[in-house]
């Protein structure tokens, strides 16, 4: 968790950032795959390691969104295992819903972090890109 706020705040930190494109691949291998990571791809970062502030979450927290709290169990640098076996939506589409019945005491025992994912339907798009943006397929 340490090394997760460091590396958030050093990403915060940043100036100016080079964004990347599949103009700007000159990969030796992997040549073949996208490779993108610009705006919407920073803003699903940034989702994914904010969490709540306090948990339970406060009534502003739940009314704004934003607030992923994927750090609390995935850790960088790997984050996942990168194998996604549902797509990318409708893990994201799960741990919405999840965040909001668990807050609404209509799950048995979630984790805590669960109680603390406080994500809109907006915040999906971003955390898509971001997710896809950590996929490397190794074939
Ligand atoms: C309470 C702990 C916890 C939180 C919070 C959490 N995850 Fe997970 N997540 C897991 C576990 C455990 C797995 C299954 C093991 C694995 O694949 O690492 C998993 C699996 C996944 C997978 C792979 C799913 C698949 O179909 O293979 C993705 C993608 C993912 N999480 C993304 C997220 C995102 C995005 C967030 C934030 C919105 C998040 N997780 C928050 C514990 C958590």
């Amino acid at each position: 968790m340490d090394y997760a706020r460091r590396l958030f705040a050093r990403i915060r930190a940043l100036q100016t950032i080079q964004w990347i494109s599949n103009a700007d691949r000159t990969f030796a291998i992997h040549a073949d795959q996208d490779f993108v990571f610009g705006p919407t791809e920073l803003a699903g970062l940034k989702i994914f390691f904010t969490g709540p502030g306090v948990n339970p979450p406060t009534p502003l927290t739940i009314a704004s969104g934003g607030a992923g709290n994927c750090i609390a169990c995935h850790a960088p640098p790997a984050f996942t295992d990168f194998a996604f076996h549902n797509t990318i939506e409708d893990v994201l589409e799960f741990y919405r819903a999840f965040g909001e019945k668990a807050r609404a005491r209509e799950v048995r025992n979630p984790a805590p972090e669960l109680r603390g994912i406080v994500l809109k339907p907006h915040d999906l798009p971003p955390l898509a890109a971001f997710l896809r943006a950590l996929n490397e397929d190794y074939e």
